[in-house]
């Protein structure tokens, strides 16, 4: 029913597709399920050219990476953000036992698996007949077929029945490079899309898509400084966003012990974060070598606060 779409899809994925990808050049579903775990939230260029190849290097397998400490993943996770996922990639290994499930039922029984990752890991790592839905192919989903706020389950629907089974993962691949690329969310460019002739939404592409404005909540964080032998103190993260992280303690600002203080994005925050000198606190201390602060689970900003003193 959809093939001359389904072809013209296939022909300016092969042609315009983003084909360097490491873990789309790879057949080991280890590597393809780490990156979709790393691509959540963080951009492409920034897994590619760094966390990705680095994190392979440490851990070659998921056997390697079961068998290290939690504290140990979180420091290579150092920089990337949403910790969450880190310590469910830890765990779900563990789970896991040596091999990955290689079904999506099985798959989404793992720590922090949902039904995108699931299927994405069966689509681009195994070739597997089922859909893909993340933002992008939903929004040209929704374009082509003109749906005006679908429910999921019908998005999900609607790209099964879409699917091209003869080659279900350069399909899916191309569905969400052309959401990248092409159906952008604002300025689409039609007049490039292999779908533009029946595209069903092309008159109106901003009727599809909540172009929701970025919300931002400004901060103050007061942060406390002790520094004994070449040691930093750090303790135990207390919020849920940092949990098994380590931080500066917080502490109630007094003017005189003003060190400086810096500004710092994270997620929907802009915070000013301020430094004052301690000579102690009451929550539990880790001593921090600042020589091999690499080694310690710390976030952004704290190695960006530890740099700036
Ligand atoms: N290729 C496979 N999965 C991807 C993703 N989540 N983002 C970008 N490119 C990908």
């Amino acid at each position: 029913m959809y093939k001359k779409s389904q072809q013209a899809l296939l022909n300016w994925y092969e042609k315009y597709g983003r084909h360097d990808l490491p873990w789309r050049n790879t057949d080991n579903l280890y590597h393809v399920y780490l990156s979709e775990i790393m691509l959540q939230q963080t951009q492409v260029s920034r897994v590619k050219e760094e966390y990705y190849p680095k994190f392979l290097e440490k851990y070659p397998t998921l056997k390697d990476l079961a068998n290290s400490s939690l504290d140990e993943v979180l420091a290579s996770w150092s920089g990337l953000g949403y910790y969450r996922r880190a310590e469910n990639l830890h765990k779900s290994a563990n789970e896991a036992k040596d091999k990955l499930p290689t079904n999506v039922q099985d798959l989404m029984k793992l720590s922090g698996v949902g039904a995108y990752t699931a299927s994405a890991v069966c689509s681009f790592g195994l070739n597997q007949e089922i859909p893909v839905v993340d933002t992008n192919i939903s929004r040209v989903l929704k374009r082509f077929f003109a749906l005006v706020n679908p429910k999921e389950k019908e998005i999900w629907k609607i790209a099964e029945e879409f699917l091209n089974i003869k080659d279900p993962r350069n399909h899916n691949l191309g569905l969400m490079d052309l959401g990248s690329l092409i159906c952008l969310p604002k300025n689409p460019k039609c007049p490039s899309c292999p779908l533009e002739k029946k595209c069903q939404g092309k008159e109106e592409p901003e009727l599809y898509t909540k172009v929701k404005k970025k919300e931002y909540i400004s901060m103050d964080l007061f942060y406390g400084v002790l520094i004994e032998n070449g040691k930093i103190a750090l303790t135990p993260s207390s919020g849920n966003m940092y949990k098994n992280m380590l931080e500066l303690p917080s502490v109630k600002p007094i003017e005189e012990d003003f060190l400086g203080d810096f500004k710092h994005s994270y997620t929907k925050y802009k915070l000013t974060v301020n430094l004052y000198k301690i000579e102690s606190f009451k929550e539990e201390i880790v001593w921090a070598d600042l020589n091999k602060i690499h080694t310690f689970p710390i976030s952004s900003l704290t190695k960006k606060a530890i740099t700036k003193l």
